[in-house]
């Protein structure tokens, strides 16, 4: 039995928590109409995973206010994450068949429960891709990725010592929220998830606060770049992009990015001022550390991880991956721990699930290296800040949208961002309620006829 299942199974026979002030595990409104289904019987398309490496696009029912806190949105846009891809993979725990996926969506409100006070109907809103009650220990100092009172799951909470809070659309570890790549999507606890959308910011921009740019910002002002820092990256994706982006803006004075694909050319070409290094094509016996001093002479000051733990590079962690002898590879960690100068800093935002073997403790501590940790990034602590700074043009998303894609055909678009075909960075996905695209932003493309 594939390890999802088998953390579902148990999740069911320990039970989940009584913590939480929203419903559990509603993935998909069809799984007991009577509750969770409009009851006007309106169907709406929505992408579903089916099962380890399948998604597909089914026709389910409409969401309906479950909750007084409860807000109905018609989806306008969302995309698709490099945290889909663990999802697709099965890497992250606890899904089922069926589960509506989506963690990154905008929207106009439909309908609400009558405890949203501060939304009116036909309102413009980004959600966050976490689920805060807006009053709990962490909520109150704005680290809403850790919210006490939106996620129940016991074995989360027996894994890491606490839960995260919930997210939507990404399994029942979380929560078990239904996502937003669908036509509608229910949002619990409305009143603090999302956020208003001046007219003067276009949907294509609005879009990312829900993750992309507070996890990019996150990840490099919590580990604490600033003036003159050298900065390596780790990963060349929309995390990585925005990350070198904002790097830069905190004053780094180099950022180096690492990949393995054309992204750092498309990322080089967005930011001229960036250096890459492609790992495959380092002579034989040459590793990245030996690259990077080379190219700084002590160790960059400050290591970001944009990658993620399930992606081994090497076949002893391919096999203990594959044997569940760990659940993340350290390889990248550890090219981490020992690049970065002594006393440097090093973040972690990519996806790490739970054990990794063979971590090289001893540079660690020897070189008093600091292994940061970035976690799931406290969206709301951000985005208000961040929308102000796409108004004011500091910020451009747009760099990172390489196309505009149908939500019709949307599990197609899974596997082409798995595979990094045809030049796909971050997608927009439009449904039949968005607008036409912006001016300067990218138009439908099309994968079927
Ligand atoms: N912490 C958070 O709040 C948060 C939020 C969003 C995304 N994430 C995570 O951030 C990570 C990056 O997200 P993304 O959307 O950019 O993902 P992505 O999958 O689009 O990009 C990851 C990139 O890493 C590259 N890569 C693979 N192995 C590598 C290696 N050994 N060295 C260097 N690069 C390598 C891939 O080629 C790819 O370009 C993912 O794990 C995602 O789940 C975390
Ligand atoms: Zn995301
Ligand atoms: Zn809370």
């Amino acid at each position: 039995m594939a390890l999802s299942q088998a953390a579902a199974l148990v999740e069911k026979v320990i039970g989940h928590d009584t913590n939480a002030v929203t419903e559990q595990d509603i993935t998909n409104p069809g799984r007991d109409r009577a509750k969770y289904a409009d009851p006007s019987g309106e169907k709406m398309k929505a992408l579903c995973w089916m099962g380890k490496n399948t998604v597909k696009m089914l026709d389910v029912p409409k969401p309906r206010v479950v909750e007084d806190r409860d807000v109905i949105l018609k989806v306008t846009g969302s995309t698709v994450c490099g945290s889909d891809l663990h999802l697709l993979h099965g890497s992250v725990v606890e899904l089922e068949k069926g589960d509506i996926l989506g963690h990154e969506f905008m929207g106009v409100v439909e309908s609400m429960g009558p405890a949203v006070k501060n939304l009116q109907k036909g309102d413009r809103v980004v959600a966050s891709f976490q689920i805060a009650c807006g009053n709990c220990y962490y909520c109150d100092k704005k680290q809403s990725s850790m919210c006490e009172k939106s996620n129940s799951n016991s074995i989360e909470a027996g894994m890491y010592g606490a839960r995260t809070a919930g997210m939507f659309g990404y399994s029942h570890f979380t929560g078990g929220f239904a996502g937003g790549q669908a036509e509608y999507v229910r949002v619990p606890l409305g009143d603090v998830n999302l956020l208003k959308i001046p007219a003067s910011v276009p949907d294509e921009k609005a879009l990312f606060l829900s993750d992309v740019l507070c996890t990019s910002w996150h990840c490099v002002v919590d580990t604490g770049v600033s003036k003159g820092d050298v900065v390596a990256i780790w990963g060349a994706g929309p995390i990585g992009q925005m990350a070198a982006d904002f790097s830069f803006m905190n004053g780094a004075s180099r950022v180096i990015i690492i990949d393995n694909n054309w992204r750092l050319d498309y990322v080089k070409e967005k930011y001229p001022k960036v250096e890459t290094l492609d790992y495959t094509a380092l002579p034989k016996g040459t590793s990245v550390t030996a690259k990077l001093r080379e190219m700084v002479p002590r160790g960059p000051d400050i290591a970001l991880e944009c990658v993620a733990g399930e992606y081994a590079k090497g076949w002893a962690h391919y096999f203990e991956l594959l044997l569940g002898l760990e659940t993340d590879s350290s390889e990248i960690i550890n090219e981490m721990i020992t690049s970065v100068k002594p006393f440097g800093r090093i973040g972690i935002t990519g996806v790490y699930v739970g054990f990794a073997n063979h971590v090289n403790l001893g540079s660690l501590m020897e070189e008093g290296k600091r292994l940061m940790g970035n976690g799931q990034a406290p969206v709301h602590m951000y985005w208000e800040k961040l929308l102000g700074m796409i108004e004011s043009g500091e910020i451009d998303p747009l760099k990172m949208v390489s196309h505009r894609v149908s939500l019709d055909e949307l599990d197609t678009v899974y596997y082409k961002f798995e595979k990094k075909e045809d030049g796909m960075q971050k997608v927009f996905v439009e449904t039949k309620f968005s607008n036409p695209p912006a001016a300067g932003c990218p138009t439908l493309t099309r994968f079927t006829t």
